[in-house]
């Protein structure tokens, strides 16, 4: 049975607040878009944002329009240090989540046999760079059993730290494929205390590519060492950016990335290089400056509704929508976990779900598939192959979803 303990029965937004959000949304006016975990439609101040820069760049310059806007740019680590309750120095900007996400990963010093351990429901690409070392290195991936409600099983999570000792902790908060958010709270409190009994022997990343911009994440009450995510999804910020937490213990420990490049490092003898002191390190030197500046007024944006108001009404959509959808014969809806978010996956039975998501598009509806290859683990244990993914936004309406399902069941009953 699914059990979800989020309870919101009531919107959080006024019409008036919701209609000036979509006022501040071009896209909002031109498609019904429920594709926010893919990227969201953004707001006018962070497209403006990058088109200023882009035409600075014209008549100035590339290198000159940055050194120009060097105090915006400076800007930009200050609001996401906001956005996660740390300093701008733990703060790296990188060109994706994935790249956040390797870059920490190489920075950690594996050897044959070192345990990574891991949830079932992790990323995709993250998924693939573990089974990379395990080939290449030799290390062993280990993975936390679930509840069968969904979610991490906690006592499983705290044995198996206690067993393996593992050189890496990796969780993502909400997988690609489903509604799960994984109890990120808890997983913090029984890492504080494992880590208490044995300091310096586990590094944790957390994956929070899916929850940024849903919810408040607050890096230090987090746990993490890393926290990587990406600005196109529910933060509303432009594609090409990412960026990656990177705890001071990082830093005071000396990890760095592989790869480091002259950003990230001085070189300062034919044989000597000395990395940045702050998260800079895990940087590369060439940067879409205009996605930086995009980045940041994403942050800003969301920072002014409040992230606690955007997650209370992401409740309330998703909720509403679950309880739409599942009215529909032969929809199976797929979120499991004892707490959604606001990606709703499902499944129908005898559809083809390229057909399905056209069908959609020709009414202006936007959705995404997921694949089995994109959660191999959760597709094989739910026993199908595909899912329809519908992720609203806090400028989404009742309206819209009830055209979504109208539209859907329109379509599977022609069939
Ligand atoms: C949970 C999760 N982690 C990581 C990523 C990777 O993000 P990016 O495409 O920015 O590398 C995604 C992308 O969908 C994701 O859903």
């Amino acid at each position: 049975m699914q059990i979800n303990k989020s309870k919101p029965s009531v919107p959080v937004f006024s019409i008036e607040e919701v209609n000036q959000f979509r006022i501040n949304t071009p896209g909002s006016y031109e498609v019904l878009h429920f594709n926010n975990a893919g990227a969201a439609l953004m707001p006018s101040s962070v497209i403006e944002a990058q088109i200023n820069h882009l035409q600075l760049e014209s008549i100035m310059g590339g290198y000159e329009a940055a050194k120009f806007r060097k105090n915006e740019i400076a800007d930009a680590y200050h609001q996401v240090g906001i956005l996660l309750n740390c300093n701008s120095s733990n703060i790296a900007f990188t060109s994706s989540a994935t790249d956040a996400f390797s870059k920490a990963l190489s920075s950690i010093h594996f050897e044959k046999e070192d345990v990574i351990l891991t949830d079932q429901d992790g990323y995709v690409s993250n998924q693939i760079q573990f089974l990379s070392l395990v080939k290449r290195v030799g290390v062993k991936l280990v993975y936390i059993e679930n509840e069968l409600t969904g979610g991490i099983d906690l006592n499983d999570l705290q044995n198996k730290l206690e067993s393996y000792q593992p050189k890496l902790l990796s969780i993502s908060h909400i997988p690609t494929n489903s509604g799960l958010v994984q109890p990120v709270l808890a997983i913090a409190g029984v890492f504080e205390a494992y880590q208490k009994k044995h300091p310096n022997k586990t590094w944790y990343i957390l994956d929070a590519c899916q929850s940024a911009g849903q919810m408040k994440l607050d890096a230090i009450k987090l746990q993490c060492h890393f926290l990587s995510f990406t600005f196109r999804k529910f933060l509303r910020g432009p594609r090409g950016v990412g960026a990656l937490f990177v705890a001071d213990a990082v830093l005071e420990n000396k990890l760095e990335p592989l790869f480091i490049d002259m950003r990230g490092a001085e070189w300062k003898e034919k044989d000597i290089y000395l990395p940045a002191t702050s998260a800079i390190r895990f940087e590369d030197w060439e940067f879409n400056y205009a996605a930086i500046l995009g980045a940041r007024e994403s942050v800003i944006y969301a920072l002014s509704i409040g992230e606690d108001r955007i997650w209370s009404q992401l409740q309330f959509l998703s909720v509403y929508m679950r309880n739409a959808l599942k009215n529909i014969p032969n929809l199976i809806l797929l979120d499991k976990g004892m707490e959604l978010g606001a990606l709703i996956t499902f499944y129908v039975k005898g559809a083809d779900p390229v057909q399905l998501q056209t069908e959609l598009n020709t009414a202006k509806i936007n959705t995404s598939i997921s694949y089995r290859a994109y959660g191999l683990i959760d597709f094989d244990e739910k026993g199908v192959t595909w899912a329809i993914r519908a992720s609203p936004h806090y400028y989404n309406t009742i309206e819209e979803i009830d055209l979504l399902v109208s539209t859907l069941k329109a379509n599977l009953s022609d069939k």
